[in-house]
């Protein structure tokens, strides 16, 4: 097989996987969307410029990045109310209140929302089967050849 294509496949199939596991966009990506998203509500979007974006919003700071799903689910996974917790204290790298003294549990709460998780992914979401979207590496070649996502039997 052609070196080119097998490359090319090599993408599909990665990228095939990495839409199977959720795995979310790549370091580029995440970086571009911490550096520049912001909560929906006002209210918010202004708490969490002044307070937590300094640390959250980039990717060389310690801090679990805005939006980077991977870096946040094992921290959620302690519960709603550690986290919080742990931003009231202050935890690690992070000063206490997380820089916003006046912010209460709902502001925190929803702030974590925001900040663990990744908006609308239009190519996960819109298409589910990553094969229906319009893909130039879905010749008839590749799509002979053996794929571990796209064959029927094991
Ligand atoms: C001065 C930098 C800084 C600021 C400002 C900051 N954080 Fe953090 N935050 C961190 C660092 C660093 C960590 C990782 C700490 C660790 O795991 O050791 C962290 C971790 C967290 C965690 C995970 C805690 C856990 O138990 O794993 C939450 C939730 C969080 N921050 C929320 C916020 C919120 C909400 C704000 C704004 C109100 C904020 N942070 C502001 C630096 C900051």
């Amino acid at each position: 097989m052609p070196k080119l294509l097998a490359q090319a496949m090599a993408l599909l199939v990665g990228s095939l996987i990495l839409a199977g596991c959720d795995r979310g966009p790549d370091a580029a990506t995440l970086n571009r969307y911490a550096s520049t998203a912001l909560p929906a509500d006002t209210e918010l979007a202004e708490i969490y410029q002044r307070s937590c974006q300094a640390c959250h919003g980039q990717g060389s700071s310690a801090a679990p990045l805005t939006g980077d799903e991977a870096a946040w689910r094992p921290r959620l996974a302690q519960g709603m109310d550690t986290l919080i917790n742990h931003v009231v204290d202050g935890f690690g790298g992070m000063p206490p209140y997380g820089l916003c003294m006046d912010c209460n549990v709902d502001d925190f709460e929803h702030l974590i929302h925001f900040m663990s998780r990744y908006p609308d992914r239009p190519e996960a979401v819109d298409s589910p089967d990553p094969m229906n979207s319009p893909d130039p590496m879905n010749s008839p070649e590749a799509m002979n050849s053996p794929e571990p996502m796209d064959s029927p039997e094991p």
